[in-house]
């Protein structure tokens, strides 16, 4: 995400946003109560067999057999947490997926929810298929009070799989004019053997989906789409998590599209699409003088376009650690502004001051990385710290063309051991000398 300047009147706003919300939610919350009640009441007059749900059933829990309507308006919250409970709950008779319990979204059907925390371990494997759709309340005043931190979390689970080909809509509008987006779409915080396929995931009022502390992350196929104008709709961001495959995806946004922070490591990106956003990043890393460190980062076959930034690696100045074995293999640019760039200086509000530690930065590869980009700043930025110069950064086959009609730029370079394979366009001719 970017980095905004916390200040206090800032924070004091925000708070103050935040209560106000809270209020308003709470007249909402008192005045609807009564309508719930009845609601829920009628709904068992309606359907005596139905509740109390039991936890019988073949393995499928259709979270309408909880009493979930899916009209798109009725909060179906509940209804959810009784049907993860069972499945959660529930045991498969073999350890093969296809006999996983399966929590059941169906097709045809809205379904609004509020805050839910689907928390593990369960009993066995268990998948969450989505085939129809997941909603958000609409904006900050439909939100459930206590709540407007969090949607969608899932807590310490083994081998969950979500998949199909429905929507999580996370109505993130009304967010993004505020200062503050207090929510992820989803997040996952202490998840192993984690697979993600095929649904579709829009508007997130603050990153789409976040990573945490987790084990064993695939994805596949997903597709997360936002307005590029939408404030810190970071698509995927990870950290402290390790073992990640993100493959087949394509995001479009309006911030980083995959963000790696500290703690990553044996992560793979392979044939992703980045579109407007601010491209694929490791970091900011190293904030507030903090240790970090990520390692063996391969991205490869991957098209970004019309994005602030390409690949990029950033780091503030006083923090200490490493980014290193980092590998960008095939990627095609258009229209990027800043196609490669490691930038040791990251400083959003410009008031940083220099400092003597860096993140160190070594062992970073760029093989055949082509295409265009636009003239407001460099192709290739290389500035590492004055201390610790970045080493070992080796480019092979670098083409980078301005976009039709644009003078074309020199590389940026600052600091660093660089080493060119072929020749590159632009010639990268910044490397220190090596007796220094
Ligand atoms: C992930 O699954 C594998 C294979 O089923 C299992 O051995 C491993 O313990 C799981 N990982 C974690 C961290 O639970
Ligand atoms: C790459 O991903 C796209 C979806 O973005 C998919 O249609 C295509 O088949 C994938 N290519 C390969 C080689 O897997
Ligand atoms: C780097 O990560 C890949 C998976 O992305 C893994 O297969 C490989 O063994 C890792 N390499 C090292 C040196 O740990
Ligand atoms: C920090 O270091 C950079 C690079 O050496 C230099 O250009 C800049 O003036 C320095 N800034 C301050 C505030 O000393």
């Amino acid at each position: 995400m970017t980095y905004f300047p916390i200040s206090i009147p800032f924070v004091a706003y925000c708070l103050c946003l935040c209560v106000c919300y809270t209020q308003a939610r709470l007249h909402h919350h008192l005045h609807h109560n009564h309508l719930d009640h009845e609601n829920k009441h009628m709904h068992l007059l309606l359907s005596p067999s139905y509740p109390p749900y039991k936890c019988n059933g073949d393995g499928i829990f259709d979270v309408r057999e909880f009493g979930a309507i899916g009209d798109g308006i009725e909060d179906d919250t509940n209804a959810f947490k009784e049907a993860w409970d069972c499945a959660c709950q529930s045991q498969s008779q073999s350890q093969s997926q296809t006999n996983s319990p399966i929590l059941l979204v169906p097709h045809g059907y809205s379904f609004i929810i509020q805050f839910t925390m689907f928390t593990g371990p369960c009993q066995s494997p268990i998948i969450i298929q989505v085939d129809g759709t997941l909603m958000a309340p609409d904006g900050p005043k439909s939100w459930s009070k206590n709540n407007i931190h969090r949607w969608l979390v899932f807590y310490r689970i083994d081998h969950l799989t979500i998949k199909g080909k429905g929507l999580i809509d996370g109505r993130g509008q009304q967010w993004w004019n505020l200062p503050c987006q207090p929510h992820k779409a989803m997040r996952f915080l202490m998840c192993t053997n984690l697979t993600l396929q095929e649904f579709k995931i829009k508007d997130s009022p603050h990153f789409n989906l976040r990573f945490d502390r987790c084990i064993s992350v695939h994805i596949e196929s997903i597709f997360i789409v936002a307005p590029a104008s939408s404030p810190n709709t970071d698509g995927i961001h990870i950290e402290n998590t390790k073992d990640v495959q993100i493959y087949n995806s394509i995001i479009s946004n309006g911030d980083d599209c995959v963000s790696i922070g500290t703690g990553c490591y044996d992560v793979e990106v392979k044939n992703i699409t980045c579109l407007h956003g601010h491209g694929i990043s490791i970091g900011s890393l190293g904030i507030h003088n903090s240790h970090a460190l990520v390692s063996n980062i391969t991205v490869s076959d991957s098209t970004i376009k019309h994005t602030k930034n390409g690949v990029r690696i950033k780091t503030w100045q006083g923090g200490y650690g490493a980014v290193n074995q980092v590998t960008y293999n095939n990627i095609l640019m258009e229209n990027v502004r800043n196609p490669i760039i490691i930038d040791q200086f990251y400083c959003p509000t410009k008031q940083c001051s220099n400092q003597t530690s860096a993140v160190e930065i070594y062992d970073v590869k760029y093989n055949n990385i082509k295409g265009t980009y636009n003239v407001r700043s460099p192709p290739v930025h290389i500035g590492c710290s004055n201390q610790t110069p970045c080493r070992n950064i080796i480019l092979s086959k670098v083409e980078l063309f301005p976009v039709k009609g644009q003078p074309a730029l020199d590389a940026f370079c600052w600091n660093a051991f660089t080493e060119t394979e072929t020749i590159t366009v632009p010639p990268i001719h910044c490397s220190l000398d090596k007796t220094l």
